[in-house]
């Protein structure tokens, strides 16, 4: 499939997504949206994917939504066109999705770091909600993941003033996961996305899936669910390949099953 702003690779069982529109800052228009929104669905349909990469340029991960795009739009525009709503698919993917960012990510690019499962940061990094100096406030979930990332006091700084975060403080504040050399940002994130490839493919998208749901329920009921997925893995090939492994001192061989 070819695209217009994004390019896309298999490396062996990773997947890589780079956001391509460097003359603007990779915003996110919706055309954007849209065919990040059919790479991610075409890895989550391919049984020899386990892991995917999402990436910017040195520049910017995204500076945001695509602010020309917006605009001109009404209050009837937004809402009965459902704008940004879109944007939730994201979010909503079944296989681990590792966000590399360098340079800003901001608005809507910080957002979608945050809808991936983990953000590893180069050290150029820079984090933002700058959307209240256009007029508006974020608008894809950032009032929310943000808070839950780093808490009520940075996040509702960062969006009543615009401030961006530098991937130190970002790492600090449990934003992102680690802080690497900008120029080994993207080996980096591929030799993860490989580690996690690696893994038994059912297991990890339930991993996911659990530690998903710390964000939308209660402990007792994420607890609950917890045990249920943990008592279910034993009904996989794998749990049984990855403990008789350990215990003939040998590594595992998962048949994703
Ligand atoms: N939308 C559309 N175009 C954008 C853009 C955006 N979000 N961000 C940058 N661009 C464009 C610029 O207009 C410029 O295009 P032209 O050359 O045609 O003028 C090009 O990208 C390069 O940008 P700059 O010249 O501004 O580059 P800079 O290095 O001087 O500044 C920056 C970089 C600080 C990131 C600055 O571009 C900026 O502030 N961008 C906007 C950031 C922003 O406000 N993001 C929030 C968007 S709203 C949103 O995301 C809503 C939501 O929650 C979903």
């Amino acid at each position: 499939m070819s695209y217009e702003t994004i390019i896309v690779e298999t490396h062996g069982r990773v997947g890589l997504v780079r956001l391509n529109r460097p003359q603007a800052l990779n915003a996110l228009n919706s055309t954007l949206i849209g065919e990040l929104d059919r790479a991610l669905d075409g890895f989550d349909k391919d049984a020899g994917i386990g892991c995917v990469v999402l990436t910017g340029s040195e520049k910017a991960f995204a500076a945001g939504a695509d602010i020309k795009e917006m605009q001109s739009l009404s209050f009837p525009d937004t809402y009965l066109d459902d704008f940004i709503t879109s944007w939730d698919r994201i979010g909503h993917k079944r296989k681990p999705i590792v966000a590399a960012v360098a340079g800003f990510a901001l608005g809507g690019g910080c957002e979608l770091a945050m809808m991936c499962d983990f953000i590893l940061a180069a050290d150029t990094a820079k984090f933002g909600q700058p959307e209240i100096k256009l007029g508006v406030m974020p608008g894809a979930g950032g009032t929310q993941r943000l808070t839950r990332f780093v808490g009520k006091a940075k996040a509702m700084e960062m969006c009543l003033t615009g401030r961006m975060m530098d991937a130190s403080e970002a790492e600090r504040a449990g934003l992102v996961s680690r802080v690497v050399p900008a120029a080994e940002l993207v080996d980096e994130a591929m030799k993860v996305a490989a580690q996690i490839a690696g893994m038994s493919l059912p297991i990890a998208m339930m991993t996911k899936e659990s530690v998903n749901r710390a964000y939308e329920t209660t402990l007792a009921e994420g607890i609950r669910f917890e045990r249920r997925v943990f008592h279910a893995m034993f009904a996989t090939r794998d749990q049984k390949e990855g403990m008789t492994a350990f215990v003939e001192k040998r590594k595992p061989d998962f048949s994703h099953g």
